[in-house]
């Protein structure tokens, strides 16, 4: 599966297939913060005009549909000239588990390590309850720096941590 995998920049033309990617995965709880009803084409366009003018946002295709996607941002501040925040990645639950995250997150590493020389540190943030995620991410070379107590409501009701990760580039 891996193997016809295709890792590229993402351009405006992918604005609806982004958008039905995000719904797709917002329909599944548990994942990313927002749920479906929050996904809509004014969230799609500001996190892909913030990466195009700010930061980076890759897609990961197959057989020509979008499969999965990641962005993030530097705030647009000054002393924050060095960071990219708001990291977001999804794959499309029927390529979940079969290594495209992995290969996802990997390109935008490489790409940052290689392309954005300035860029010293990656910012996000992911539930407790996402132990895969959170393996994920540290497997990828990101380590824990804190935790929001109660910060998100959590999926079986009342409140669960959020979990502040970064990846410094001389560490990862
Ligand atoms: C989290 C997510 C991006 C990972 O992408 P993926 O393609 O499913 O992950 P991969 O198959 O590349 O696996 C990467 C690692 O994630 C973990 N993982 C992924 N799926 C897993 C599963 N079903 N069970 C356990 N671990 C899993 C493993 O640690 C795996 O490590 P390995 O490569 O050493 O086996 C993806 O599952 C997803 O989009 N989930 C829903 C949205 C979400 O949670 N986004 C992150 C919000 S913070």
């Amino acid at each position: 599966m891996t193997e016809t995998l295709t890792i590229r920049k993402a351009d405006p033309a992918d604005r609806q297939a982004i958008l039905n990617l995000y719904q797709k995965v917002a329909s599944f709880p548990g994942g990313i913060a927002r749920v479906k009803d929050e996904i809509t084409p004014g969230y799609i366009d500001r996190f892909m005009n913030g990466a195009r003018e700010r930061g980076l946002e890759l897609v990961a295709e197959h057989a020509g549909r979008i499969v999965a996607e990641i962005h993030a941002a530097r705030p647009g501040i000054s002393v924050f000239h060095h960071v990219l925040s708001d990291l977001t990645i999804v794959v499309d639950p029927d390529f979940q588990g079969k290594g495209t995250g992995r290969k996802l997150f990997t390109g935008f590493l490489n790409r940052i390590r290689e392309e954005f020389p300035d860029i010293l540190r990656v910012e996000l943030i992911a539930r407790e309850s996402n132990r895969s995620a959170l393996r994920f991410y540290t497997s990828l070379g990101f380590r824990q720096e804190g935790r929001f107590e109660g910060r998100i409501h959590s999926v079986t009701g009342g409140f669960e941590a959020d979990i502040p990760m970064a990846w410094m580039r001389d560490q990862g």
